[in-house]
């Protein structure tokens, strides 16, 4: 999940304060926000980056804090397209200004169509502008791997740049990119391809999609299925199955959000692409947690803002889901404390 605290894409202090809580908490793999391939794919000028080699070591910092604590970690590659270039939520998310002190950069997308209508218009991309990208989610993946992450997801979703070639709502091109299906997905699969070629056959990519945009003339559920399938097909591993953000500036700002709301998505995906699937949005019960896996809905739960409310969750889930020795998703130094039942504080410490 975002957090806006880099500067010039690096990780600072609070990403290690953020990241320790997770690196504790049981958890079977933690995603690293999204982290932009260009610099001008940043969404704000606190968003993390891994356009160069520079990036790398900080990024090491939360791959080995993982690492140490037996928790998987992955990166979310992502290019914020149109929706670049804005204020962090808490300042409002609107465009940057040209002469503000945190100072606006030109957006590219598809087509010249702002994400709002008062928004700046973005560049639309010409195919080298295109293949520059590709390029770059190609060298982040290796940097990827070189900071010690054990998986890659591509940012697919949320009306960012991948998620707005795909939709007919940001997409109006006339060329091999734009129109059919098969040309709004072309930008998509040619991502996953170059991810693919650099990552080993025991590399799992994750794909976050917009599975559905919930809005007249946008992505449907059936062609969600389409890309899905063909994401397989190139190796694709996992889609992370989220919805909305193709139009304003906050992700899932019109569809109606309810415990376990996307779920459905995850099942209709995993069932008709034939796909693992990632589950996501308000999942804050473990009961429903346990069930969207047992029933074979989705292969892995993702937990947002509930995990950030409650870092322990893993812990309570697993005390309530009735887990002989739940403590031991937790490391030994806490674990012997937690499972050892009543000690004698005076002897033992
Ligand atoms: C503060 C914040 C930051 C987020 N950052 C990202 C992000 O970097 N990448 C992404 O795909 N989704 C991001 N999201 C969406 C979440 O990953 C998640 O899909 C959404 O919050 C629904 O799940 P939840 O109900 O468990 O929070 C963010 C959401 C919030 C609230």
């Amino acid at each position: 999940m975002c957090q806006y605290q880099a500067v010039d894409g690096h990780i600072g202090r609070w990403h290690l304060a953020h990241h320790s809580r997770f690196a504790l908490g049981g958890l079977g793999a933690a995603i690293l926000e999204a982290t932009s391939v260009t610099a001008d794919g940043r969404i704000t000028p606190g968003c993390t980056g891994i356009y160069d080699d520079a990036h790398i070591s900080g990024l090491r910092s939360i791959t080995e804090l993982y690492r140490d604590h037996g928790v998987l970690s992955g990166i979310q590659l992502s290019h914020a397209g149109r929706k670049g270039s804005t204020a962090r939520p808490w300042e409002g998310a609107a465009p940057l200004e040209a002469n503000g002190e945190e100072p606006a950069w030109r957006t590219v997308a598809p087509s010249a169509v702002p994400a709002r209508p008062e928004w700046p218009v973005p560049l639309a991309l010409c195919e080298d502008g295109i293949a520059a990208i590709v390029e770059a989610f190609r060298t982040a993946t290796l940097r990827s791997y070189e900071a010690g992450f054990d998986f890659v997801e591509i940012h697919g979703a949320h009306g960012y740049l991948i998620h707005s070639f795909l939709s007919p709502l940001a997409n109006q091109r006339n060329d091999r990119f734009g129109g059919s299906l098969e040309n709004r997905m072309r930008f998509a699969l040619m991502v996953a391809e170059a991810v693919r070629s650099v990552s080993s056959h025991d590399r799992p990519i994750f794909y976050r999609a917009s599975v559905i945009d919930d809005v007249e003339g946008g992505v449907t559920l059936e062609d969600s299925i389409v890309l899905a399938t063909a994401l397989r097909e190139r190796g694709v591993d996992v889609v992370d199955c989220s919805a909305g953000g193709i139009v304003g500036p906050v992700a899932l700002g019109l569809l109606k959000q309810k415990p376990n709301f996307q779920v459905p998505l995850a099942a209709a995906i995993r069932a008709k692409a034939g796909v693992a699937t990632m589950a996501v949005g308000l999942i804050i019960d473990p009961v429903s947690a346990e069930n969207a896996v047992a029933n074979g809905h989705a292969d892995l739960i993702a937990l947002g803002r509930e995990l950030m409310a409650d870092s322990n969750w893993v812990y309570r889930a697993a005390r309530q889901l009735g887990v002989s020795n739940p403590e031991k998703v937790f490391p030994p130094e806490y674990a012997f404390y937690l499972g050892s039942g009543p000690i004698d504080l005076r002897c033992s410490i």
